[in-house]
């Protein structure tokens, strides 16, 4: 029998409620599928800190190399609001994108039919909606150098961030954006602020030279601030999008709402030699700790580690398969739930996925 090992970090809030949820769904994939699971815990974040004093603690990284693949929860929180800028639980999962690579973020974010009246968005608007942002991760002004704060003579400040892009990067992003979009609806949009950014203007050359090697992938470039708009105002037009790190951050946070809740959105951080696995939600300290936050975006998560590092293909259909037929029995959390509906809360909902998907072995 096949046996993976799943490095298993829940970090901070929301993150070590659903965190463990999504292991089940492996666990009974496990099972049903005669593939072997074995789920090795570490620290990262605020609870590494805490325990530690780094957000990411000795050993954790050594776990993630030496496992095939990783399942994150999320990171953060108010309580470490005050400590200093490079310890802060943030850097824990930033340290791991760059130190494994992972600088190919996708996060899909499609409109189940069951829910187009959860997004706060007209029906009209969010109705057809299945896009994925491929998201640069490891480059741009997160990492780029020089970077850092002064204190002027004046008393006053200066301080500086730099976003850089060397054409190798911008070239293997755009390569997997291709790869994907090909798999996809065969669109692309490009993303960037080449009117006013040199580094747009490189982007947008190199993207345009990859395009050449995917003449069956129709490619536009589309200036982000128009983006932005469009994808409250009509976000059908779009398929696949590949943009830099920052743009990605703030439009696949935008996407989410078009799917009507952050708690549905999963994300694929891939290209080293592990991958990483994390819901897009964060860590909600405004609802940590009740049991109602919604494990579904962790729980496609691991659909995305069956399909993208295991490739398993039919156990990942058969894990989104679960959650899409729990939606359609009308089963809701808390916010995807219309008002005065019943809810379920974090352990409910995963008890009806995991009998759902033990049920199709
Ligand atoms: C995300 C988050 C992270 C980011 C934070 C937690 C560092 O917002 O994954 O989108 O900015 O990349
Ligand atoms: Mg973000």
């Amino acid at each position: 029998m096949a046996t993976y090992r799943i490095a298993v970090l829940p970090g901070d809030g929301i993150g070590q409620e659903v965190t463990p949820e999504a292991v089940r769904v492996l666990k009974a994939v496990g099972k049903g599928a005669g593939v072997g699971f074995e789920f090795e815990q570490a620290l990262v974040g605020g609870a590494a800190i805490d325990a530690t004093g780094h957000p990411l603690a000795p050993g954790t990284l050594d776990l993630c190399r030496r496992s095939h693949a990783i399942l994150f929860g999320a990171v953060g929180g108010p309580k470490w609001d005050t400590v200093a800028h490079e310890r802060r639980p943030e850097r824990g999962l930033l340290a791991l994108r760059k130190e494994l690579d992972l600088y190919a973020n996708l996060r899909p974010a499609k409109c189940f039919p069951m829910l187009v009246d959860a997004s706060p968005l007209k029906r009209s608007v969010v109705e057809g909606t299945d896009l994925m942002v491929i998201r640069e991760l490891t480059g741009g002004l997160y990492f780029g150098e020089p970077r850092g704060v002064e204190r002027l003579a004046d008393g006053g400040a200066r301080a500086v961030n730099t976003m850089v892009y060397t054409s190798r990067e911008i070239e293997r992003i755009a390569r997997t954006a291709f790869e994907v979009a090909r798999k996809r609806r065969k669109r692309l949009a490009s993303v960037d602020k080449a009117n006013v950014l040199v580094v747009s203007q490189l982007w947008r050359e190199v993207v345009t030279r990859v395009a050449r090697d995917y003449p069956d992938v129709t490619l536009e470039h589309v200036l982000v601030d128009n983006c932005a708009m469009a994808l409250v105002h009509r976000p059908s037009r779009f398929d696949t999008i590949v943009t830099e790190n920052t743009f990605g951050d703030i439009l696949s946070d935008e996407a989410a709402i078009l799917a009507g809740s952050m708690g549905m959105l999963p994300s694929a951080s891939l290209g080293g030699s592990v991958a990483l696995y994390e819901p897009v939600h964060g860590t909600a300290p405004d609802i940590a700790g009740k049991g109602i936050a919604n494990p579904i975006a962790a729980i496609l998560s691991t659909a995305m580690l069956l399909r993208y590092t295991l490739s398993l293909e039919k156990d990942a259909d058969r894990v989104e398969r679960a959650v899409v037929r729990v939606l359609e029995q009308g089963h809701r959390t808390a916010d995807i739930a219309g008002p005065g509906a019943r809810t379920v809360g974090t352990k409910e909902m995963a008890d009806l996925i995991v009998r759902d998907v033990e049920d199709q072995y």
